[in-house]
């Protein structure tokens, strides 16, 4: 008898095909999110839940199955479950670092050209048939070229940010407690508050923690320049998406590029009112390549908790000391 996963959404074939060369697989029948107990009716039955970031597994769920040998996350972050839990019961818990790092940061600076240029909106003045002929003052939109970059979390995703900056010739700023990237990037350390006062452009890559909830909040959008653009791929929670709105209505800021929300999928009352920002529906890892290669990790983490190996990607390490 093969052992038994649980995926909570279909995932690209290749990582389906993957786990049942291991599995026996139940996944979710529907084109949505499971609702919980959905989750844990999949979970009571399973050997391995396989989930996403838009599943909350909290306490009740991880304690629904005694039996339960790991929590595999098809993502990087991994806030959306209850790790000191499931670190209490020996479960282990895996992650896809390194996969998603180019496509999260590419995803960044389409964010970046997109709300500088403004390019959303001016396709829409395109389709509307608002375009009579070429006008000086037109569409302006804000320098990126020369200009300083902000990278506030200067992990994987961050420094892939900051290195793409290179071929825009800018001045790279960064802060981070616990690394330092300029061995593999020319960049200067800072405070935080320097940075944002500093900056053109400030670009979000830290993970959600308490200690990073609301990180950017008035009086962090109130030291930006008022010519400044806030770029935000990593977790909705780490802005004050209400102070955002007002930071965008009152412009404190010149825009912002997000992908990621408070509380997603919804958006704060304003937000979508507001011209001077990008909204993309959280797709930082969204390439076909991206996601297959997520998939087949998560498949390679799951083999190895089934064989009671220790996964590659294991983010709570300690449950083996
Ligand atoms: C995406 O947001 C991820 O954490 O993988
Ligand atoms: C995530 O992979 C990061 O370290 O930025």
């Amino acid at each position: 008898m093969k052992p038994k996963i649980f995926v909570t959404r279909l995932l690209p074939k290749p990582a389906m095909e993957k786990l049942e060369e291991i599995f026996e697989i139940r996944v979710n029948p529907h084109d949505r999110v499971l609702t919980k107990p959905e989750i844990i009716d999949g979970t009571k039955w399973c050997d391995i839940l396989l989930c996403l970031l838009s599943d909350t597994i909290d306490r009740d769920i991880i304690v629904c199955n005694p039996n339960l040998k790991g929590i595999v996350n098809y993502a990087v972050g991994y806030n959306n479950i209850d790790i000191g839990t499931a670190s209490k019961l020996k479960i282990p818990v895996t992650n896809t670092p390194g996969v998603l790092t180019n496509a999260t940061a590419d995803l960044a600076w389409s964010l970046i050209f997109s709300v500088a240029r403004r390019t959303p909106e001016s396709d829409t003045f395109m389709r509307t048939g608002n375009f009579t002929g070429w006008s000086p003052m037109l569409l302006l939109g804000g320098d990126i070229t020369g200009k300083t970059l902000g990278i506030i979390g200067a992990g994987r995703i961050g420094t892939a940010v900051a290195k793409r900056s290179i071929g825009f010739n800018m001045k790279v700023l960064y802060n981070d407690k616990n690394r330092t990237i300029e061995n593999e990037i020319q960049a200067e350390q800072t405070s935080l508050e320097d940075l944002l006062k500093r900056s053109d452009f400030v670009s979000i890559h830290v993970p959600l923690l308490p200690e990073t909830r609301h990180l950017i909040s008035d009086k962090e959008l109130k030291l930006m320049r008022q010519s400044a653009y806030l770029i935000n791929t990593s977790r909705g929670p780490v802005v004050d998406e209400k102070a955002l709105v007002k930071a965008l209505k009152e412009k404190w800021i010149a825009g912002a590029g997000l992908d990621v929300y408070e509380n997603e999928p919804e958006m704060v009352e304003g937000l979508k009112d507001c011209q001077n920002a990008v909204l993309l529906p959280h797709l930082g890892s969204a390439t076909n390549e991206t996601r297959t290669n997520m998939g087949l990790i998560c498949a390679d983490n799951a083999a190895a908790i089934w064989e009671g190996k220790r996964p590659p990607q294991i983010v709570n390490p300690e449950i083996y000391s």
